[in-house]
């Protein structure tokens, strides 16, 4: 799985880091001019974005900016950066300097010299914040924390849900089955689901700060061990960006999570006694604030990217987190289903309702609704990132979402098998070893499925949407 997901991230990156040559500038590298140029032309092997006007600029021997307004894209010639100069330009060496963002959202950095007069060419001059370079939004180091980031945020939201939507159920009416049973299945739950909680609360914590390095890193300009060796830089960005402060909040809310995950870890275990089953959610009212918690973590990742630039931020911010948050169910309670499968006694006393039967076909309802929901707002989202639907097969962010629609249908087929399973179930009642082994199968495939999806959502959410 790791394989697989780490050679998708590598085999992706170095064909962005193929794109956007520089084809041709003028005045070109090195040139002598006898009279001072008006403009700078550069021209990319594909089409380019400029993030900010200073991302192209010329500058003198001593890092002066001589440049008369914006740098700009024009309108008519997309692969090209024009950079507007100050009229009668002194005699010396001028650097021109760019960073600029390819089609497939690699960050492009460059630099190029040229004399004005009669003297020699100098040194390019690569100081200041306009001649740095740091891991590019696509790069695997880019992507790897973001999906760090969502999985440990995804999977802390799936774990809430998983206790209030689908094991709280199971246990209301509780099925009836021997006391001995009952409780080992509750108390082992009860401690399966903490320790989730505990390895995915570091998880959530670990991808924050990698996401936190890596954007200063690129940023900054620099790379991962030196951005880690920059506290200063880190504040920075933490504080003077609007990446900073969406990161600060999501911090913030992770952090009540946890706060109340810790008052309900001791009131759960305040007794060595396994919890009653009218007590199998471990107490709805925290339970609920901290999904609440959880989702504000999700939501403020929506609220950062892309969603927060398209054309109706108000219905696709919500519309973003509503989709992880769907993805975050859909993969996180395969995981927990898995999980639960291994465990659940199977033998029930009246009608076979079986606590293993009920999570499976409760789960099996709510996912089939998650799943619609992640088609609807996938759609909504990608319709409000492209201009036209041709832009799926002609960019590269389109073809990433060809990709998740791939991998979508071939997750939807083992869905579909599954869900077979368990509607015959329902009919015939107890389930047996080996139909439950078969669910368990199907769903660790699924999982891996997904997860490269989420994988492939994470190079998404990093590349330049059509739309813009
Ligand atoms: C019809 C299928 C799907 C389509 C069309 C679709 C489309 C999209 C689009 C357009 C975005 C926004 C990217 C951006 O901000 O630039 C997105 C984000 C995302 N998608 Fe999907 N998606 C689909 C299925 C899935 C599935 C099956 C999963 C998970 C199992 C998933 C997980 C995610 C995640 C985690 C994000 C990132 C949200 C964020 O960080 O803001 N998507 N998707």
């Amino acid at each position: 799985m790791l394989a697989i997901v780490l050679g998708a991230t590598l085999a992706w990156a170095p064909a962005a880091m193929a794109h956007a040559v520089v084809e041709e500038i003028v005045p070109s590298d090195g040139a002598r001019l006898a009279q001072s140029p008006s403009e700078v032309r550069i021209t990319f092997s594909e089409t380019v974005q400029l993030l900010q006007p200073g991302d192209a600029q010329v500058v003198t021997a001593t890092g002066e900016s001589v440049t008369s307004g914006a740098a700009q894209v024009p309108p008519d010639n997309a692969r090209q950066v024009v950079i507007p100069l100050e009229p009668r330009l002194a005699p010396g060496t001028y650097t021109v300097r760019w960073r600029v963002v390819s089609a497939d959202g690699h960050i492009v950095p460059g630099a190029s010299v040229f004399a004005v007069g009669d003297v020699p060419i100098g040194q390019p001059y690569l100081g200041g914040a306009g001649g740095a370079s740091g891991p590019a939004e696509t790069s695997p180091w880019a992507v790897g924390a973001r999906w760090l980031e969502l999985v440990g945020i995804g999977g802390l939201v799936a774990l809430l849900l998983f206790r209030l939507l689908i094991w709280r159920a199971a246990w209301r009416p509780p099925p009836i089955i021997g006391g001995g049973s009952r409780d080992a299945a509750l108390a082992w739950s009860r401690d399966a689901w903490w320790i989730g909680f505990g390895v995915l609360a570091l998880v959530s914590l670990l991808g924050e700060a990698c996401v936190l390095v890596v954007k200063t890193a690129s940023a900054t300009g620099v790379g991962i061990l030196s951005a880690l060796g920059d506290p200063a830089g880190i504040v920075r960005v933490l504080a003077d960006t609007r990446f900073g402060s969406l990161l600060q909040i999501r911090t913030l809310a992770l952090f009540a999570l946890f706060a109340i995950g810790v008052w309900r870890f001791l009131a759960e275990y305040r007794t060595d006694r396994a919890p009653e089953p009218k007590d199998a959610d471990g107490g709805t009212w925290q339970g609920v604030l901290m999904l609440a918690a959880g989702l504000v973590a999700l939501g403020s990742i929506s609220a950062q990217g892309h969603a927060s630039v398209a054309r109706l931020p108000v219905l696709q911010i919500p519309v973003d987190a509503l989709h992880a948050t769907c993805a975050a169910f859909w993969v996180g309670g395969l995981v927990m289903l898995a999980i639960w499968l291994l465990r659940l006694p199977r033998v029930a006393g009246e009608g076979g309702r079986t606590v293993g039967g009920i999570v499976l076909a409760r789960f099996s309802q709510l996912a089939l609704i998650a799943v619609a929901l992640i088609v609807l707002t996938g759609v909504v989202r990608a319709f409000g990132e492209m201009n036209s639907p041709a832009d799926l097969w002609q960019t590269s962010y389109g073809w990433t979402i060809l990709v998740k629609i791939g991998l979508l249908a071939i997750a939807s087929i083992l869905a579909m098998r599954t869900r077979r399973v368990v509607t015959t179930l329902r009919r015939a009642g107890t389930p047996n070893t080996a139909t439950l082994a078969l669910i368990r199968r199907n769903a660790w495939v699924e999982i891996a499925v997904t997860l490269i999806i989420v994988m492939a959502s994470s190079l998404l959410v990093a590349q330049v949407p059509p739309l813009s």
